[in-house]
């Protein structure tokens, strides 16, 4: 059981070493079966991540439905189900704080009937005007405030914008914890989305 996490855990780091596109896409372990608050807009506005791993919901006035489309080094993509409209978000995570990530928005485009990874990202991942500070609960932020995004273009953009280098990334796995064993659920979960991920990701 332990072999088949520390196997999940070295494929993410694979993954991440070679700074591709994931496609179809899954949140980041950590994030799933968790609901962050807004931090910036006192708690207003909410995220949810399904245990799937790859549906959500924010609730902003309204409720959005996003499915994970593509990651692509530190941008995520989503699809609002559905539709043909799309988000790509620039998303600061550091898995040491794995309840917490800022995230930079919110560029909206169309597509219609993309079915596959976008390959060209730059028209899409424009320098974000917002900038979110998402933490689960309603304890003060761990991150220095305020929220730095850090770089926010694709490394295959030019600016305007701070293009960020390709071995950026947003890490997936779930921490490694020593002290308590994990339940054989969260082994499953863990297993297929690895497998998922495996077989059917792109390069871009
Ligand atoms: C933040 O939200 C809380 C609870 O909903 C409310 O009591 C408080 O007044 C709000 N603060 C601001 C600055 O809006
Ligand atoms: C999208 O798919 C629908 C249904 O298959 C089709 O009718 C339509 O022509 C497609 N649109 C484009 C722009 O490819
Ligand atoms: C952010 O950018 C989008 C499109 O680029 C625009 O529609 C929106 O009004 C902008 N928001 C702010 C606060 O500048
Ligand atoms: C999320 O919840 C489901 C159902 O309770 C569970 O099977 C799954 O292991 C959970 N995922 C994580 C990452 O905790």
């Amino acid at each position: 059981m332990h072999k088949q996490i520390v196997m999940c855990y070295m494929i993410s780091l694979l993954q991440i070493s070679t700074g591709m596109t994931e496609y179809p896409c899954y949140f980041p372990c950590p994030w799933h079966n968790q609901t962050f608050g807004d931090y910036n807009h006192n708690f207003s506005e909410t995220w949810t991540f399904n245990a799937d791993g790859r549906t959500s919901t924010i609730l902003i006035e309204t409720r959005l439905n996003f499915i994970c489309h593509q990651i692509t080094e530190k941008f995520l993509i989503l699809r609002l189900e559905g539709t043909d409209s799309f988000r790509c978000f620039s998303i600061n995570y550091n898995p040491d704080i794995p309840l917490e990530f800022v995230m930079g928005g919110w560029n909206s485009f169309r597509s219609v009937n993309q079915t596959t990874a976008f390959t060209d990202v730059c028209e899409f991942c424009k320098v974000p005007n917002f900038t979110f500070l998402w933490t689960v609960g309603r304890t003060p932020p761990s991150t220095p405030l305020p929220p730095s995004l850090g770089c926010n273009r694709p490394s295959s953009c030019s600016p305007p914008g701070e293009v960020c280098d390709s071995s950026e990334t947003i890490p997936k796995a779930c921490p490694i914890t020593t002290t308590s064993p994990p339940t054989t659920t969260s082994i499953k979960t863990t297993k297929s989305h690895c497998g998922k991920k495996h077989n059917t990701r792109s390069s871009a």
